[in-house]
């Protein structure tokens, strides 16, 4: 690397600048136009403008890999393999041992496609283990593609629920015994944002014989990732998955990070032009090469060369540099949450038991999370999410106490009802990008909001789909944005 080129903080401080969509202005509920604040970063990030660029100027070229010849072809395929080694570099996984391949829009292609890898060269272990904590994406596909599958429960402390209990993962690995196909765990709650011990976690899977596999949607643009562990091999990770548009990168495909010899054992799961050598009427003759023989059709080319663009930007800050500065930040808008009386946070948040980056979890008592949402966008521009996050059963289990509240009055038998009704918290998330100064905004939004309860309830009315509508105040779409708008002004 050209060591006049910024790297570090210097690099840090011009990039977080630059992302596009952070000085963009609304209209709220008072008539003013303000900056929007944007707390959904757990959801999707917003674009990295060095990303931007780079794939503006590769457009010149754009062309398809699999033509091999022209002169675009050839930029293309030479960019396209070099996205998939930086993104293994990325993830220190040796790249004798592991491949990476571009598939679907996000983690939750990679994610069913593993689940029926590994059912099928292990077809003698029928059982999946996972965690109370997971994302539907990290769960469903394994309920539908395994015969069983278990749930790892989380550490307490004093009831707070704090990341996957080891202990716990050892007790079930040897319930199942010779059964477990394979141990899936997110790298990072998309709910609470709490860190889980992955490589520690591989270890004890390997114990037993069961395969390692990480969500790492919420891991990857946040938190320094070691698949391969050369002074301890035991605690690399077999496999792991993430999402390119949760890493600054809109519309970029989802990855999969792969040990090679786990996929070699079987045919690609997708079939079709790239992956073969040589097609014969009664036959075709699948390529040995990694990773040509996963990438059946034309690939998202842009998307993935974009992505590459976006995480060599961060392996020149540094993944260790990023992780403390956004749990710094975290970090304070946890203690400043905690001292509003009326919050109540979810999840550990004594800094000592767990880490947290990316997410916080929270609701305002005598206030729906819908309403709190709605209030944090129209009035104060600020962008949260609201409801359970597609991770029902740990929501579930960290609303019960709130939810126990209501059964003097309902009594037990209708609690399932009311947590139909009452489910759900308000998420406020953080990359890159985000400052002290959001978490300000955050808190003196959440301050009036508690300070000023029945104002705000009187301002809204429920529809018939469970939505705050606000009684006058209406986004203007015109005002904001409009493709048809936007196409007519161009071709104008
Ligand atoms: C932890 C986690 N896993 C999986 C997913 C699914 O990702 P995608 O929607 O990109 O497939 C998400 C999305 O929010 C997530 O946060």
């Amino acid at each position: 690397m050209n060591h006049a080129l910024p790297t570090g903080r210097k690099l840090y401080e011009k990039i977080r600048e630059e992302f596009l969509g952070l000085n963009t202005q609304y209209s709220v509920a008072t008539g003013e136009k303000t900056r929007r604040i944007y707390l959904d970063s757990t959801a999707t990030t917003l674009m990295m403008k060095v990303v931007h660029d780079v794939m503006e100027d590769f457009y010149h070229h754009y062309a398809n890999t699999h033509s091999f010849l022209h002169f675009g072809a050839r930029i293309a395929t030479r960019e396209y393999d070099w996205a998939h080694q930086k993104i293994l570099s990325f993830m220190n996984a040796d790249p004798d041992k592991y491949t990476c391949f571009f598939t679907g829009s996000g983690t939750t292609a990679g994610m069913n496609r593993l689940a029926r890898v590994l059912r099928d060269i292990r077809s003698d272990r029928s059982v999946a283990i996972v965690s109370i904590m997971e994302h539907h994406s990290n769960d469903l596909p394994h309920r539908k593609h395994m015969k069983e599958v278990d749930h790892i429960p989380l550490k307490s402390t004093n009831g707070t629920l704090g990341c996957i209990c080891l202990d716990s993962l050892k007790e079930i690995l040897k319930k199942h015994q010779e059964n477990v196909n394979y141990v899936a765990v997110t790298g990072v709650s998309n709910v609470t944002g709490i860190v889980n011990p992955i490589n520690e976690a591989a270890a004890i899977a390997h114990e037993y014989g069961a395969l390692f596999i990480v969500d790492g949607a919420q891991l990857a643009a946040h938190v320094p990732i070691k698949m391969s562990v050369p002074d301890n091999p035991a605690q690399d990770i077999d496999a792991l998955v993430f999402s390119g548009h949760k890493t600054y990168v809109p519309g970029s495909p989802g990855v999969v990070i792969a040990r090679k010899d786990l996929l070699q054992q079987i045919e690609p799961e997708e079939v079709g032009g790239g992956m073969v050598e040589d097609v014969f009427i009664d036959r075709y003759v699948v390529k040995d090469s990694f990773p040509d023989r996963e990438e059946a059709g034309t690939p998202n080319i842009p998307g993935a060369v974009g992505l590459a663009a976006a995480v060599d930007v961060l392996d020149r800050i540094g993944m260790e540099f990023l992780w403390d500065e956004e749990k710094r930040l975290i970090d304070s808008a946890l203690d400043r949450l905690m001292e509003i009386e009326d919050v109540v946070l979810y999840g550990e948040t004594d800094h000592d038991l767990c880490d947290r980056v990316a997410s916080i979890s929270f609701n305002m008592k005598g206030m729906d999370h819908g309403l709190v949402a709605a209030v944090l966008n129209d009035y104060f521009n600020i962008a949260v999410r609201n409801e359970c996050f597609c991770a029902h059963p740990y929501v579930k289990e960290m609303i019960m106490d709130d939810l126990l509240d209501f059964v003097e009055t309902v009594g037990i038998e209708d609690i399932e009802h009311v947590y139909q009704l009452k489910r759900g918290m308000v998420r406020a998330s953080f990359a890159v990008y985000s400052r002290e100064s959001d978490v300000n905004a955050l808190i003196k939004a959440v301050k009036d909001i508690s300070a000023r309860k029945d104002y705000y309830r009187s301002q809204y009315e429920v529809s018939s789909s469970d939505e705050y509508v606000h009684n006058s105040f209406r986004l203007d779409h015109a005002e904001s944005f409009s493709v048809q708008e936007t196409v007519s002004t161009l071709v104008s």
